[in-house]
């Protein structure tokens, strides 16, 4: 029987990684590091988190394969308790570390405190583990944007470089990288570097709806049509039942243990700013997309949007403008040339952008981007829209 500690199970893609851990590894445990003031509230953090992604006769017959251990990656320890701790070392056989601070606006020393430090606690416990004889592997959920401002095409196993990074986050990423490859090399690691993280691809759902979707939603509720970006600049973007699938059947076993492996479409799969733009329009209405680049956008643009534009609508341009528009000016495309060797024989692969895009703007519209609930399934669908203010 495998005891499995994880991370991050309250967030958008390790409730889908823990979901196909419980479905697909029967005798598993799964040891959730929960942020919360005891065990009881973390336990309902942890419940409405899984209800997202798993029925309530499925969340009712592995509930009792769950435990939660109240914890913060920024505590002394973690915050476990000495009796949780004690459980942990002398249990735990894998650690699955998926929790992250994935703003893109905080200062470096707190994007630090928060991703590299807490991944130096967790890989301290994992060494703490295998001190024990117990400790099978530790899977680390990474991102493919550590390769920052490169422009080329990044090998999965290629990290260090000179290019600089976008923002904190990629940045604090790429060092908890390094730290994990340089102090923790002893360790069984295997590292997963997801690209963009969109919705599901049969259903289109998603709690996060940053990134690509700041632009489609300025243009779906007719706030800003021009493209702020480079109509050829490539966007690797993966659905989050792709990326879990990969992340659990590449952490299954000994096979994969110590990859490092790109969770991403890859230069086949990637697509244009100009690709989804039109994409966009045909969905959305409207003319021929045009296109400003985003220099101009930040320097001219943005200043005249804090003079003239009030409410909401400003609201959202400001905060979608310093963080993402970095990410339409150009971008790195990943090799995909490990994981898809190992994930071919699970017939595990991306989908084609276009093959699901559609059920992407269908949620954006139905939830009018996370604003309304989505309807519970099997009612009929109405004519929902988004609104305009
Ligand atoms: N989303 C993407 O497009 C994308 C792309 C590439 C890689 N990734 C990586 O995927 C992983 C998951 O990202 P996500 O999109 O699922 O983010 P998310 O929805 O924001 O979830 C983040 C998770 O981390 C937990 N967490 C954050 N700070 C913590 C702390 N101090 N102590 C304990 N737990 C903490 C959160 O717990 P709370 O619920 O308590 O906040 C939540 O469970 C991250 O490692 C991220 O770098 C994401």
């Amino acid at each position: 029987m495998s005891i499995s500690l994880v991370t991050g199970v309250t967030g958008f893609l390790g409730r889908h990684i823990a979901a196909r851990m419980l479905r697909n590894r029967p005798q598993a445990q799964l040891w959730c590091l929960v942020r919360a003031e005891d065990e009881g509230r973390g336990r309902e953090r942890l419940l409405r988190s899984l209800a997202k992604v798993l029925s309530e006769q499925e969340l009712a017959a592995v509930e009792h394969r769950l435990k939660v251990l109240p914890g913060d990656l920024c505590l002394d320890s973690l915050g476990l308790s000495d009796d949780h701790r004690k459980e942990v070392l002398s249990a735990v056989t894998e650690v699955l570390h998926c929790a992250a601070d994935v703003r893109f606006n905080q200062d470096l020393d707190d994007a630090r405190a928060r991703n590299v430090e807490g991944s130096r606690k967790i890989a301290e416990l994992a060494r703490s583990i295998a001190a024990e004889g117990r400790l099978a592997r530790l899977d680390w959920v990474g991102t493919a944007f550590v390769a920052g401002l490169r422009r080329d095409c990044v090998l999965e196993g290629e990290l260090v470089h000179a290019a600089g990074w976008k923002n904190s986050y990629e940045q604090s990423k790429y060092e908890a990288e390094q730290l994990l490859r340089e102090e923790y090399s002893d360790l069984p690691v295997t590292v997963f570097r997801p690209s963009v993280i969109v919705g599901e691809s049969s259903t289109g759902a998603t709690s996060n709806f940053g990134m690509l979707y700041w632009p489609v939603q300025l243009y779906a509720r007719g706030w800003w049509r021009t493209v702020v970006g480079r109509p050829e600049t490539p966007v690797d973007m993966v659905p989050v039942d792709y990326v879990a699938d990969a992340i659990e059947y590449l952490s299954r076993g000994q096979q994969h243990l110590g990859g490092t492996f790109h969770l991403a479409a890859g230069p086949e799969g990637v697509v244009t700013i100009g690709e989804l733009a039109e994409l966009c329009r045909q969905y959305f209405g409207g003319g021929a997309p045009r296109y400003i680049a985003p220099d101009t956008f930040m320097r001219w643009i943005r200043p005249v949007v804090d003079l003239f534009i009030w409410g909401r609508r400003r609201r959202v341009i400001r905060a979608g403008g310093a963080f993402f528009v970095p990410y339409f000016d150009g971008n790195p495309i990943f090799d995909v040339t490990e994981s898809s060797a190992a994930l071919k024989s699970a017939g595990i692969k991306p989908p084609r952008v276009r093959d699901y895009i559609e059920v992407l703007f269908d949620y954006c519209v139905e939830t009018d981007f996370g604003r309304r609930p989505p309807k519970p399934p099997g009612r009929a669908q109405g004519a929902p829209s988004v609104s305009a203010a």
